[in-house]
């Protein structure tokens, strides 16, 4: 297991209490060369190909983005054990077309006011007569728009504030594919 792999465990157990923890910012650049910065809910780790993967929806704005641009930026901080981690990643997204087990998979592990998000108009469009939100179909099945995205890690830079001083150190993959881990000056 790389060594940022073991601290990420690790800093996902100390604050396995914290909902807070599972959010990070996700960063993407749009079709005009603008960065865009959005929160979203950490899902799960893919140990095979160490990505990591959130739930999100077919028509929004990160979606375009990443088709045009697949390289991203997350940052993730726990604010308990004062870490910080940068990922440099490349993001996949996955429908129901190409990988409906997956889908199927994140889609039974939302509540239902979830799943009900999904039921909406299409996200950042206009919102008539304070439209409200009312779903009236079953929802065991997800809808088209539902979608996984998955973060495959190209590169993370970590930073500790725990100690006095900080431990900052990067890693990436060499030619190989092996991880090399550098501390650094943070
Ligand atoms: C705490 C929190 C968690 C969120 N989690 C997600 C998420 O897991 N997936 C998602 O698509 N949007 C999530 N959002 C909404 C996004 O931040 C964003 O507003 C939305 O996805 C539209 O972004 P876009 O237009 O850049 O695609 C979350 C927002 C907050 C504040």
């Amino acid at each position: 297991m790389p060594a940022w792999n073991q601290r990420l465990t690790k800093s996902l157990h100390q604050t396995r209490n914290q909902p807070e923890s599972r959010y990070f910012q996700l960063a993407t650049i749009d079709r005009d060369g603008v960065p865009e910065n959005r929160t979203v809910v950490f899902r799960h780790l893919d140990d095979a190909d160490y990505s990591l993967i959130i739930v999100s929806d077919t028509r929004s704005g990160k979606w375009t983005s990443l088709s045009h641009q697949p390289l991203a930026s997350i940052c993730w901080y726990f604010s308990k054990t004062r870490e910080q981690y940068r990922f440099t990643v490349c993001g996949t997204c996955l429908t129901r077309d190409n990988d409906p087990a997956l889908i199927n998979k994140h889609w039974s592990k939302l509540s239902d006011a979830g799943r009900k998000q999904y039921f909406w108009g299409r996200p950042a469009s206009v919102r008539q007569n304070d439209a409200p939100l009312r779903v009236n179909q079953d929802m065991s099945q997800p809808p088209e728009h539902f979608c996984v995205m998955k973060f495959k890690i190209q590169a993370v830079d970590y930073l500790s504030l725990q100690g006095n001083p900080q431990y900052r150190e990067k890693h990436w993959q060499d030619k190989d594919g092996n991880w090399i881990t550098q501390p650094v000056i943070p």
